[in-house]
C-alpha cells in the first residue's frame, strides 16, 4: 500500500529496505511476496513533529502497521488508542483503520520500538537492541516532548535504554510513572487484542493513562 515517507531525519526513520535485522528482512520478503500490495517496511512514526506527548508501542501488526505503514492502523490495538487519543483531544478525525482516513494527531506523536513486523509479534531482544538507534533519534528530534506513555514492558525496558538509563530505571505494571531524564514516563498494559479481550486491560483504565498524560501536560 503505497504511503508517502513523512518529512522526518534518516536517523529517526529507517529506510523501506531496512536491512538491519536478518530475521526481519526475511519475514518482510515472505510478506511482499504474499501480499505485494501491502506496505511491507518498516513503519514511520506518524503524528505531530511538535508534539509534547510520545506513545511508544512495541512493534508493527502483520496485518495491522505491516499492512497499513501507519502504527496501529488496521489491527485490533488501534481501535482502543486511537479513540482515547481523539477522546482526550491527542487526535482529531475519524480513525477508519486505513493510512487515508484524514485522522490527525495533535500534540502527540506515536512510534514502535522495532519499526519492523516480527513474526509471532515478538521482537527478539537483538532486534530490539539493533532498532534502538532510530528510537532514541526519535525521541531526541522532538524538541518539545515532555511525557512518554510506553505501552507494555519492553517498550519501557526500550524506551529507557534508547534514553541511557538502564531497564530497571523504572518500574513496570500499569499506571507506574517516573522520571527518565527530562521526561515523565507512563507506562500502561499494551492495548492489544488479548490484554482488552481478558479484561486485564480496560477502556477507562487506558483512558485514565492518557487523563494523566493531559494533567502533567496542562494542569
Ligand atoms: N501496532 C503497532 O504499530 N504497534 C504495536 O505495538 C501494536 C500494534
Amino acid at each position: 500500500m503505497p504511503r508517502p515517507e513523512p518529512a522526518m531525519s534518516s536517523a529517526a526513520e529507517p529506510p523501506r529496505d531496512c536491512p538491519l535485522c536478518p530475521r526481519l528482512v526475511a519475514y518482510r520478503e515472505v510478506n511482499r511476496a504474499a501480499h505485494p500490495d501491502w506496505w511491507n517496511g518498516p513503519a514511520p512514526s506518524f503524528g505531530d513533529p511538535g508534539a509534547r506527548l510520545a506513545v511508544v508501542g512495541l512493534a508493527p501488526g502483520r496485518m495491522g502497521a505491516n499492512r497499513t505503514g501507519r502504527p496501529f492502523t488496521g489491527d485490533f490495538a488501534g481501535v482502543l488508542l486511537f479513540d482515547t487519543l481523539i477522546r482526550l483531544g491527542f487526535a482529531r478525525g475519524t480513525y477508519e483503520a486505513r493510512p487515508d482516513d484524514g485522522l490527525e494527531l495533535i500534540d502527540c506523536l506515536i512510534t514502535n520500538a522495532v519499526r519492523c513486523a516480527p513474526p509471532g509479534n515478538k521482537p527478539e531482544t537483538s532486534e530490539e537492541a539493533t532498532c534502538r538507534s532510530f528510537l532514541t533519534a526519535r525521541l531526541d528530534e522532538l524538541p518539545n516532548l515532555k511525557v512518554i506513555v510506553t505501552l507494555g514492558d519492553v517498550s519501557r525496558r526500550n524506551v529507557l535504554r534508547a534514553l541511557g538509563l538502564k531497564a530497571s530505571a523504572g518500574v513496570g505494571g500499569h499506571g507506574s510513572e517516573f522520571q527518565a531524564g527530562p521526561y515523565t514516563v507512563i507506562n500502561s498494559y499494551h492495548c492489544s487484542r488479548l490484554n482488552t479481550n481478558t479484561g486485564r486491560l480496560t477502556p477507562q483504565m487506558f483512558e485514565d493513562i492518557f487523563v494523566r498524560v493531559r494533567t502533567l501536560l496542562d494542569g
